[in-house]
């Protein structure tokens, strides 16, 4: 039985949680089914050469429900998934979108980065990270590695300033479990050596926070804004 006030503490604590097994395996292959007959196995990028070449980041977005997969609904409707999101975020939280993101074999998985800019503490993005395939090491790659706490430690070091790697830890997620990671918190995914990668985010936020929070993320040799496509500035 779940106990959401410790698994937020934990939450506070960590920056993440890592839950096996919260969701139907059922419904976690509907939804895979469902995402790689969107994408086929050799799908085109979204965002731009220039973007993907500077910041390490090689997935390609798609957003489910605006296609109307409204499959997609019963996580947001999961009453465990509503309850502990309530517990961690509190009255008034919303959510954002639900966001698969798709790595082809022999992609480099995501460099370190913040989802977004962490000058306010209380404004930042939940990723609720379900998993509809099995990440392993050996078969897949694309673990998500993190850093516990780094949620708590400001903006993430740049390649010239100190950073202590061997904090990381990294997760290999199994299908049906449920990763809850701050968006402040450092992290990365490795590099994906199976035959593809996929993870699917239902972001959502506390009250108050801007909806466009995740419109600016922070990486280690610079800050990019999605909506210009562009890079804010190089560290
Ligand atoms: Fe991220």
């Amino acid at each position: 039985m779940l106990n959401n006030r410790t698994l937020a503490q934990d939450f506070w604590k960590y920056g993440y949680i890592h839950l096996p097994g919260f969701f139907d395996s059922d419904l976690m292959r509907l939804y895979n089914n469902k995402i790689l007959s969107h994408f086929g196995m050799d799908p085109q990028y979204i965002h731009s050469d220039a973007f993907i070449e500077q910041s390490g980041t090689d997935v390609i977005p798609w957003f489910p429900q605006k296609d109307g997969e409204t499959c997609f609904d019963a996580v947001n409707n999961h009453q465990d998934f509503v309850s502990l999101t309530q517990e961690i975020l509190g009255d008034g939280w919303y959510e954002q979108y639900c966001m698969v993101m798709f790595s082809k074999k022999d992609t480099l998985g995501q460099a370190w980065h913040q989802d977004c800019v962490c000058d306010n503490p209380q404004h930042f993005n939940l990723n609720r990270l379900i998993y509809t395939m099995d990440i392993s090491a050996d078969t897949t790659g694309g673990q998500i590695t993190l850093i516990p706490g780094s949620h708590l430690s400001g903006i993430i070091p740049s390649h010239s300033q100190a950073f202590d790697e061997d904090a990381a830890i990294s997760l290999s997620p199994k299908k049906g479990d449920l990763v809850m990671m701050h968006g402040h918190c450092y992290h990365k995914v490795e590099k994906v050596i199976g035959e593809y990668r996929v993870s699917t985010n239902y972001r959502s936020a506390a009250a108050q926070t801007p909806e466009n929070i995740t419109d600016i993320a922070v990486y280690r040799n610079m800050i990019y804004e999605f909506s210009t496509s562009t890079a804010l500035r190089y560290r």
